[in-house]
């Protein structure tokens, strides 16, 4: 059977995002950090912080400059809605989930179905820390070192025929650690999925850590998917299973409400959700409600290196 081609983009190919958010603001920034001594906003937070377990390297082409949100903020504001309906509910209760032993199963239109276990996954490829903008749908942001590798090295592992057009995440279910099951708020399991090319995009990153620790429980222990230019729906949290398909999967927010939540959640602040504006955002950890919203960016900030996946695409109708 024919095998999927991967891009022939190399990830130290694509623009460094200090660059292609704009070279005056990094001169600015830069400029202003020599002058007065100051270094860039991550500059303070340790590589490898706590890194005993994890040993991730950063990787100067993927951080922002933004400030970085406080670590205490990234682990209890959460959605994790196995765990309940409340921001501070997995904080609480993902302490139940149950992480060893866990493996993904990656399986479908790939010539070499595997299971992965949590260690083959640490050794698969090197860990990078990379500092990612993150968009939540409900129109707040967070700013988050994550560790982990690109989702591309995982794929190839399992060799993608050519009818591998999408990529389906399907995550656990433990009805004893998980209250939220019981109730219908969503058709479980939690399922999400991306077309090939965004699984296989440098950005998509599978993801076994933050600021330097492993996951903790509440944020997708013990491994799960970042998007950053999508609305962190797309994000899928303790994933078991990973599936290539021909067609276009049925995610779980487009099966509750298909007019509110379509299949490529791309942070769009042109596009509204129907129920509230998506052109600005409150960003965590920042002077709590009344600081001054911030502005959405298109792709959340990374449209040079995304938006050529959608040319030619109403992005209104696919949004
Ligand atoms: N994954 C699972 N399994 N269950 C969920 O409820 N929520 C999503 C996404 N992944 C969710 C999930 C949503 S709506 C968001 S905004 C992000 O996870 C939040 O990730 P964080 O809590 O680590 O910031």
């Amino acid at each position: 059977m024919p095998v999927y081609r991967f891009p022939k983009v190399k990830p130290s190919e694509i623009t460094p995002e200090a660059v292609w958010q704009g070279r005056r603001q990094w001169i600015k920034t830069a400029g202003a950090a020599a002058l007065t001594g100051l270094a860039a906003p991550w500059a303070g937070i340790a590589e490898g912080a706590g890194l005993a377990n994890l040993g991730a390297k950063r990787n100067p082409s993927y951080i922002v400059m933004d400030t970085p949100t406080p670590e205490k903020d990234v682990t209890s504001y959460n959605n994790f809605y196995e765990f309940g309906t409340d921001k501070g509910d997995p904080l609480l209760y993902a302490k139940a989930l149950k992480t060893e032993p866990w493996s993904i199963e990656v399986v479908g239109e790939v010539n070499a179905p595997r299971k992965f276990g949590i260690d083959d996954l640490l050794k698969l490829a090197p860990l990078e820390e990379r500092i990612y903008r993150m968009r939540c749908v409900e129109a707040w942001s967070m700013v988050i070192p994550w560790v982990g590798y690109p989702l591309s090295a995982l794929l190839a592992q399992v060799q993608p025929t050519s009818k591998a057009k999408f990529v389906e995440f399907q995550t656990a279910m433990q009805p004893d650690a998980m209250p939220g099951l019981h109730s219908r708020v969503i058709d479980w399991p939690y399922t999400e999925g991306l077309r090939i090319d965004e699984a296989m995009h440098p950005l998509t990153l599978l993801t076994l850590g933050l600021y330097g620790k492993t996951l903790p429980n509440q944020n997708g222990a013990p491994v799960r998917v970042v998007i950053p230019w999508k609305y962190g729906l797309k994000s899928a949290k303790s994933i078991v299973r990973i599936r290539l398909v021909e067609k276009q999967p049925v995610t779980s927010w487009e099966r509750i409400a298909p007019s509110e939540y379509g299949f490529y959640g791309n942070v769009n602040p042109e596009v509204d959700h129907p129920r509230w504006s998506q052109g600005s955002e409150r960003r965590i950890g920042e002077g709590g409600i009344f600081a001054p919203r911030r502005k959405t960016l298109m792709f959340n900030g990374y449209a040079n290196e995304v938006a050529s996946l959608y040319q030619g695409m109403d992005l209104r109708k696919s949004y």
